[in-house]
């Protein structure tokens, strides 16, 4: 780690001093946090002790200066009550200070602050701990996560953050490990694998801790994974409860009653190739209810045809489950999307909030799903009280609200034979990007994009599933897919963009659309002085008007944000924290960071600070990528299979297309395409497996690495031609 504090550096007595928390000069004296606020005595905590605890947590608003976890609150509307930063000086917001971050790809954490330390994690499960004040770091812990596991990564190696607990930090490993670090020393307390090392899991979510349980999830749906949440003590690691969300063959002894009935909504032999369901971002704990809600993703394949010939609902793919917090125990599930070919995951955050709806005071669950449909339900049942159209899409026409199921557009369905144009794309009309709810303006942030996908599944008679690839058993590509998007009326193929959008829950409506420049969604924060922070891909955070959306305040970050902010005070100062760097650099931004090509950096802001960013680009960086491919030299058939195999093996991490959508090469500028030894000696010798590139040799049929190959120098000549046409 190199970090570049060495201009703010904290005496050790200061570090070793005692810090304050509770009530501050900046608490908005609002009704949604005075009453406690006003009433709580400070307490004296041991600094960097990290000790959080359930009453703690169930009282976050009395002490707005920490950020206790990733969604600050239980409810995890990630609104603060801060009023030191207010429309009339968010201008004056400068850079405080910042840490280089010594790896690259999707930083996706939000940082925690607690006891004068923040905490936050990076691509590949590292954890730093950092003075919060002066930036000064405190330790590193690196779990030493091999490699080999970003292959089974669907959506590149990163992690959302730590929880805090009575002086630990709980870390959900990339794989598959849950670990106890201990937060004043960094040294790791305990590890236990929560996966069957023999699966291709992942985990990339931030453990929530309920009663001194910690409870995780895990990732892997387009592998071969049958989906869990399970719940470890989180003093010993020990194993408490485990709820499985699609059931495994029939007579399986982990076939609860719930599982049993859903195997009849279940065809053919999916429990082989583990179903899928993988709850692999949001977990929510609601105090008023005991429960704890989890959102699923998709099922294994994607494909219906696929994965369960006859349809059915398919439990719980696609669904929200909620089951009692001590026990595991099932209470009641919502499935949003029955038989999901879409990939229309809704592991999307959630958020308890108090609505007044027809007048009446409710207790709410909401999401907003990569489907575009809002949904509001009550918190205690699960039944559905509305749900509308945030977001454009064409898979339904409404959600029926008596069967709380919905009206699906018949021309979405797609088999072998009949392709269908979709939208949103799988990527969603939101994904994890968390969103933030204001109870002072009652409305909902979210970053929001619009995209379509064309589908055809892959024939039900010859597909295989493989192990540790993607198994969606779709095509993307196809004549038909190609006819469909001619046809008039048609989304424009190709056509992405985002946005920030404000929404009103209660009379389920979009307020306002805050377009972003560049296409690429972001986390959400919003306070009590009615301000919305969010960065963007186009190396900017922001800072707007949370009634109208106008823009109020835009710093440059010099890399991609993908990532939430947080906000917290320290000797009476706010300040807010943002960790950068995701997919490749923004558009003419040079590499300034010697640790990461994508210029990750945690920044660190406060009113009327100066401390800028290094301007020089790095030595050895390159700045402006050139084309440079060979002639291509395959035949058509070459190039039409490296299409099919790329798309299959290849798409996920380097791009679709051949183009890269994350910090990953794009293999058309590789060096390797110079010569076919080279590619070979990557592929299927794995010479750049201890980067992530595993060898690909025993998933490639003979000539298929060959293939592949012709297709990307084809791709490449193509780039090349429109650009020099461009000139
Ligand atoms: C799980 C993610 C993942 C998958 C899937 C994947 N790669 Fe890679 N690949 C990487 C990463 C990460 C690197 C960068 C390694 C490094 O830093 O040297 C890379 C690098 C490469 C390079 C070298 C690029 C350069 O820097 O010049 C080639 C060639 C390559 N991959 C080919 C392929 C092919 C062909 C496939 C499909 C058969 C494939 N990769 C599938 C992650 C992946």
């Amino acid at each position: 780690m190199n970090n570049k504090m060495s201009r703010a550096v904290l005496s050790l007595s200061a570090a070793l001093s005692l810090v304050l928390s509770g009530p501050l000069a900046a608490v908005a004296q609002t009704p949604a946090a005075a009453p406690a606020a006003a009433k709580a005595k400070p307490v004296a905590r041991a600094y960097g002790g990290a000790a959080v605890d359930g009453a703690r947590l169930l009282a976050a608003d009395s002490e707005p200066g920490s950020w206790l976890a990733a969604g600050r609150t239980y409810s995890e509307q990630r609104y603060s009550p801060l009023t030191g930063i207010s429309k009339a000086n968010v201008g004056k917001l400068g850079l405080a200070w910042y840490a280089d971050v010594d790896t690259e790809r999707g930083q996706e954490s939000t940082p925690v602050v607690v006891d004068g330390a923040l905490y936050f994690t990076t691509a590949w499960s590292k954890v730093f701990a950092y003075d919060a004040k002066s930036g000064k770091q405190l330790w590193a812990y690196d779990p030493k996560v091999d490699p080999s596991n970003g292959a089974i990564a669907c959506c590149d190696v990163v992690n959302r953050g730590v929880a805090a607990w009575k002086g630990k930090l709980y870390l959900g490993a990339l794989d598959g490990r849950l670990i106890a670090i201990d937060a004043k020393t960094g040294k790791k307390a305990w590890e236990v694998q929560t996966t069957d090392l023999k699966d291709p899991y992942t985990i990339t979510q931030a453990p929530r801790i309920v009663k001194g349980l910690v409870i995780i999830g895990n990732g892997g749906a387009e592998y071969t994974c049958r989906g869990y949440v399970s719940a470890y003590d989180a003093a010993t690691g020990k194993l408490k409860w485990r709820f499985y969300t699609v059931p495994a063959k029939p007579g399986d002894p982990t076939n609860t009653p719930e599982l049993k009935s859903a195997l009849k909504g279940w065809d053919g032999d999916f429990w082989k190739y583990g179903g899928g369901g993988t709850a692999w971002d949001t977990i929510l704990y609601d105090p008023k209810t005991d429960l704890i809600y989890f959102g699923t993703g998709n099922g294994l394949s994607w494909s219906q045809e696929v994965r369960s010939p006859k349809g059915g609902d398919n439990l719980f793919v696609s669904s929200i489950v909620a089951v009692h917090a001590s026990t595991g125990k099932y209470a009641w599930h919502f499935q949003e999307v029955p038989g999901d070919e879409w990939d229309y995951d809704v592991t999307n955050p959630l958020m308890t909030a108090d609505l007044k709806i027809k007048g009446q005071p409710r207790h709410v669950l909401m999401q907003a799903p990569k489907t575009g449909f809002f949904y509001v339900w009550d918190a205690a049942t699960g039944k559905l009280i509305s749900a509308d159209k945030f977001a454009p899409l064409n898979w339904a026409s409404k959600i029926d609200l008596k069967t709380g199921r919905p009206v699906e557009n018949p021309d979405a369905r797609y088999s072998d034979t009949k392709a269908a144009i979709v939208q949103p794309a799988p990527l969603g009309a939101h994904n994890w990007h968390p969103m933030a709810y204001s109870p002072k303006t009652g409305l909902v942030y979210i970053p929001v994009t619009e995209s379509s996908t064309g589908f055809m599944s892959a024939d039900p008679k010859t597909f295989q599933v493989k192990d540790r690839v993607y198994n969606t058993a779709t095509v993307s590509f196809s004549d038909k897919i190609t006819e469909l998007y001619g046809k008039p009326g048609a989304p424009q193929r190709g056509n992405i963009r985002s946005y920030l959008e404000a929404y009103d829950p209660v009379a389920q409506k979009i307020v306002w659309k805050a377009p972003d420049k560049d296409y690429g969604p972001h986390g959400v924060m919003t306070t009590a002085t009615n301000l919305v922070f969010s960065g963007d891909w186009s190396g900017y955070f922001n800072a707007f008007d949370a009634r109208t959306g106008e823009k109020l305040w835009s710093i440059k970050t010099q890399a991609d944000v993908v990532a939430a902010p947080s906000t917290y005070v320290i000797g009476g100062e706010q300040y807010v924290a943002l960790l950068v760097g995701a997919r490749g650099l923004p558009p003419g931004q040079i590499r300034t960071s010697a640790t990461s090509a994508n210029n990750s950096r945690l920044l660190i802001y406060k009113l009327n600070a100066t401390e800028t960013l290094p301007t020089a680009g790095v030595a050895g960086a390159v700045a402006g990528k050139v084309l440079d491919p060979p002639l291509l030299t395959g035949t058509n058939e070459q190039v039409i299979d490296g299409e099919g195999a790329y798309g299959r093996f290849c798409s996920g991490c380097h791009g679709a297309g051949g183009v890269a959508d994350k910090s990953i090469p794009d293999l058309r500028y590789s060096p390797a395409l110079r010569n076919l030894r080279n590619w070979n000696a990557i592929v299927i010798d794995g010479e750049r497996a201890s980067k992530g590139m595993v060898s690909f040799k025993s998933v490639l049929a003979e000539g298929q690495a060959e293939a592949i190959y012709h297709y990307i120098v084809s791709q490449a000549n193509k780039a090349k031609a429109e650009q020099a046409a461009k000139r």
